[in-house]
């Protein structure tokens, strides 16, 4: 059965009909439904609607909501699994006392949150070491502490395919008033990912790896009690109300941001996440 499940998936995709693929942890191959979705999206661009395009981002945001676990209201469009970290990371007030805790060896859109804050702010970075190239939940509780902010850490490892116990890493975090920020992108579309269930506040996540998607095409969850509690930490005009006022269109005074999650969106959406429609 197992064979043949992973004969479908070979027959459908163009790349594999070619090429052996080799998980290098780096893009997927691509899937037949992704070049469908490719093809399909070709003609609607020549047709290009704004509104028909809403209702496909929106539609979008809901299925990523849905291999989450997460509410549509919940989800907002980023880049990548980086501009997923660094928002969650800038969004927090840090004092002099502030760490953060990274597994030393996690991928860098984690690791360097960290270090960029240290080298901006003196924001005080705390490694977590692994064992026998492993995640443990216990080498975590070591360093966290009352001072601990903010804790980034990926599902799966890069490097080792190593999965974290993201839910008790999520309550020893909270039991310190930290926040934890998940990276998904080696288990979205291959691994259940519940943030409910794990107790995160926020995940971040792009699809050119198990989401057979493309590169600067991702997104970010942010817990829905969040999303009142903090601010974008960076200027944008997408989720900004352009609001009634004697301006041509944005209102070039004043930055009020719109109600909801929307206020984290900085610019236009990847046109990749069209590919939503047809590919998830
Ligand atoms: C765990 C992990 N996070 C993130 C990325 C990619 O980051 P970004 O989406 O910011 O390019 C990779 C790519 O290999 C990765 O393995």
């Amino acid at each position: 059965m197992v064979d043949n499940f992973i004969q479908n998936i070979r027959e459908e995709s163009p790349t594999l009909q070619k090429k052996i693929f080799l998980n290098h942890a780096s893009r997927g191959p691509l899937h037949g439904i992704t070049q469908k979705a490719i093809q399909e999206y070709s003609e609607y661009w020549g047709e290009f609607d704004f509104e028909e395009s809403n209702k496909v981002f929106q539609e979008a945001r809901g299925k990523f909501g849905k291999l989450i676990n997460a509410k549509e209201e919940e989800i907002v469009f980023t880049r990548d699994v980086t501009s997923g970290s660094r928002l969650a990371a800038n969004m927090i007030n840090y004092d002099d006392k502030s760490n953060i805790v990274c597994y030393w060896n996690d991928y860098v859109a984690q690791v360097y949150q960290a270090l960029f804050l240290k080298k901006t702010k003196n924001i005080e970075y705390r490694p977590v070491p692994d064992q026998k190239n492993c995640v443990v939940a216990e080498e975590f509780a070591n360093k966290i502490d009352k001072n601990t902010k903010l804790v980034l850490l990926s599902h799966v490892q890069w490097l080792s395919g190593c999965r974290a116990d993201v839910k008790e890493i999520a309550k020893i975090a909270h039991e310190n008033d930290a926040l934890i920020a998940i990276d998904s992108i080696q288990s979205s579309g291959a691994l259940v990912n519940d943030v409910k269930e794990w107790g995160v506040d926020f995940l971040t996540c792009g699809t050119a790896k198990w989401l057979l998607g493309a590169n600067q095409a991702g997104y970010f969850y942010i817990k829905e009690d969040h999303i009142s509690e903090f601010d974008p930490p960076f200027a944008g005009y997408h989720g900004v109300d352009p609001g009634s006022h004697d301006q041509p269109y944005w209102n070039v005074n004043e930055l009020i941001y719109v109600e909801g999650v929307s206020k984290f969106m900085d610019t236009n959406p990847s046109d990749f996440l069209f590919l939503v429609k047809v590919w998830i």
